[in-house]
């Protein structure tokens, strides 16, 4: 309801005149390259488009909401910082600082308001040799605009569609203020389904990460939520190495991964002062961040037949794509 569309520029305004449109209990979304945006982060993501002048080596987190977002940014920062903060843990950005803070969105922190926002303060380390690392929720079509051809490395976190839905339900109360209820869920899972809420259709999100990473694997990276937390070493390996930052034998023997997995546990985060209080200036409440991280908690909320409705959908549209969960 209270979504600032102040900063939206005549053109954009247009733009919208002429696409899809279609209306939520928070504001109006449009249809833009095939993906639900509400206006303002439209005008996000046009500014990034237009304005984002990439370096090499820059990093893109990109994940559907509510897929791993939040745990993805945390093992990133925490990789790239590791040699720095070998010998002094306590510094650590991640202990003083939320992993949505440290690695901003595009198109709905950096270039929500503005097309030019300062960058320079977002790299995960202040030393010269860290990549910068952002992140976002726009389909990879349109993230490849705003790259223009750069050959930054993009990694996509994939979660199970019912747990997100789930996540998305309780996230959309608290967030919200409402209590949690089965009507909301139901509207929930009726939006999801017709594919018109935000970032939405789900399936057309994730597909075109999938077929990015079979094109170009050296560049896009798949990763799912499930096999992180089944097998995290394995998979915060496979990401170290993606990103061209793998870990030593050395650094292996002292227990280096597990040290990264266990600072960017939920638990852990989740514990921190700065996800209990938030940031007393930015008014960000990062409890909303952590619930359950739970694989197949949609069990325990979805009905049969909703289970089966949304096993349908998404067995129809990944047909053919090599990609099921
Ligand atoms: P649940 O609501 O199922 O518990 P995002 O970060 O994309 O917003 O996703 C939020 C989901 O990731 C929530 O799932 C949340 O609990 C879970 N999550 C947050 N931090 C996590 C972490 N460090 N490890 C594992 N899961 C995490």
């Amino acid at each position: 309801a209270n979504l600032r569309e102040d900063y939206i520029t005549e053109e954009t305004r247009k733009l919208i005149s002429s696409l899809p449109t279609n209306k939520d209990s928070q504001g109006s979304l449009c249809k833009y390259q095939g993906s639900w945006y509400y206006y303002n982060t439209l005008q996000g993501a046009i500014n990034f488009k237009n304005h984002f002048q990439p370096q090499e080596t820059d990093i893109i987190l990109a994940s559907f909401p509510k897929s791993g977002t939040t745990w993805l940014k945390a093992l990133t920062v925490a990789l790239f910082e590791r040699s720095k903060h070998h010998n002094d843990p306590l510094n650590h950005p991640l202990l003083s600082d939320n992993p949505h803070s440290i690695v901003p969105f595009f198109e709905s922190n950096l270039y929500l308001r503005t097309s030019t926002p300062d960058l320079t303060k977002y790299s995960s380390s202040s030393s010269s040799s860290s990549p910068r690392l952002f992140a976002t929720h726009m389909p990879l079509h349109t993230v490849k605009e705003g790259l223009k051809g750069s050959p930054c490395k993009i990694v996509y976190m994939c979660r199970n569609v019912k747990d997100v839905l789930i996540s998305l339900w309780y996230f959309k109360c608290k967030y919200l203020k409402i209590e949690v209820t089965r009507s909301v869920l139901e509207s929930t899972f009726e939006s999801f389904c017709g594919g018109g809420n935000f970032y939405g259709p789900f399936w057309d999100h994730v597909l075109s990460y999938w077929r990015g990473s079979l094109e170009d694997p050296s560049h896009v990276l798949f990763m799912k939520y499930e096999e992180m937390r089944e097998e995290p070493y394995v998979q915060l390996k496979r990401l170290a190495e993606f990103l061209g930052c793998p870990f030593t034998e050395e650094e292996e023997e002292e227990g280096g991964v597990n040290k990264i997995l266990e600072l960017c546990s939920l638990r852990s985060l989740s514990d921190l002062k700065i996800s209990k209080s938030g940031k007393p200036d930015s008014g960000a409440d990062y409890k909303l961040c952590f619930r359950k991280g739970e694989v197949g908690d949609s069990k325990n909320h979805l009905s049969h037949e909703m289970e089966m409705r949304i096993d349908m959908i998404v067995e129809e549209k990944l047909k053919g794509s090599g990609l099921s969960f």
